[in-house]
């Protein structure tokens, strides 16, 4: 349609996207078999069949299950080559991703496996795509502080190639503030600081990531909109909320894409962005983020542009190279 070609021709960064997340069920097939695993599914049909989930928790038990085929650097370089050359056909100049260190570390693959496959896809991304780059080590948080600490310390030999710290994982009864301490240990690392709140937690969740955490960048942050002084202090300080429409739909925190929050939080004057989160798991990358949301908001043009363009006021490129995309 004209939409989708008017999305396609807008350059865009993505910001809130998990490596694990872009694991599409061909290539998990393909790594089960050279890695001699079986995967519980019998078919791609019957893999894309358990894709339905009620809840964060129900996706979760599923994206940790996908990412246990994962075992060598050319595991790790594969998964991410893929999602690269996905978001290069779709127009995207810009991505900061996270991985889950935990996910493999937890089940004895070597942080360095997972980092250096990783950044090899990475880098060639930069080469021959033309995609520049960031990295985010995010910490589980249905696991304690002391693991993350521990996941600190295993990431020190690589932190030149870690821009930042994230949080995801199972929200509800894991707030921001059990993570303080590794948090400001991270930050006295260099590392910049972002985290899931407000995805299933409350507007407190997203208070708690601000005050406590003093991260710079909310993940998904939707529950903002229930606490007005919130809002106004995420305008103020300029404060981005990273959305993820389809994940939304995808995971019930929201029963349709018209709910979807995005709309007011522009018109509020928030630096909202739209990402995929987990495209594999909720069948859309980026250009079908954009599209769905305008389609089901009735979004105009210029809110179509202003989002792509806090994208790139949100990321932590340079102000040299945002200007060179906005
Ligand atoms: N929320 C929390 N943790 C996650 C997500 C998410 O949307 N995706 C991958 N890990
Ligand atoms: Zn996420």
């Amino acid at each position: 349609s004209e939409l989708q070609r008017i999305i396609q021709g807008i350059p865009k960064t993505e910001l809130h996207l998990h490596l694990e997340g872009s694991f599409e069920p061909e290539l998990m097939f393909q790594i089960a078999k050279r890695n001699n695993i079986t995967l519980p599914y019998d078919s791609i049909e019957s893999v894309k069949e358990a894709y339905k989930f009620n809840n964060l928790q129900e996706f979760l038990d599923i994206y940790y299950a996908g990412a246990q085929v994962l075992l060598h650097e050319q595991d790790f370089f594969d998964l991410t080559w893929a999602y690269l050359t996905k978001v290069h056909s779709e127009n995207v100049k810009h991505v900061e991703v996270f991985f889950d260190p935990q996910t493999h570390t937890e089940r004895g693959v070597a942080f360095d496996v997972v980092i250096k496959g990783i950044h090899r896809a990475l880098e060639k991304g930069k080469n021959e795509l033309n995609i520049s780059y960031k990295l985010i080590m995010s910490y589980l948080r249905h696991l304690s502080e002391g693991d993350a600490f521990k996941t600190l310390e295993e990431s020190l030999p690589f932190k030149d190639i870690i821009d930042g710290v994230g949080l995801d994982s199972s929200e509800m009864g894991n707030p921001p503030s059990k993570f303080e301490k590794v948090f400001k240990a991270s930050a006295a690392q260099g590392y910049k600081l972002v985290a899931h709140a407000g995805e299933e937690g409350p507007a407190d969740y997203i208070w708690e990531a601000l005050d406590i955490l003093k991260v710079e960048r909310i993940d998904h942050g939707n529950r903002c909109l229930t606490d007005e002084a919130l809002v106004k202090r995420l305008v103020n300080e300029k404060i981005a909320l990273t959305l993820c429409p389809t994940s939304n739909v995808a995971l019930k925190v929201i029963q349709n894409m018209d709910e979807h929050p995005v709309a007011k939080m522009l018109d509020k004057g928030i630096v909202a962005t739209i990402h995929s989160d987990d495209p594999a798991y909720f069948g859309g990358y980026m250009n079908e983020n954009y599209y769905q949301t305008a389609k089901a908001l009735n979004l105009s043009l210029e809110q179509i542009e202003q989002l792509a363009i806090n994208g790139f006021e949100a990321s932590w490129l340079s102000d040299e190279s945002k200007k060179q995309h906005i």
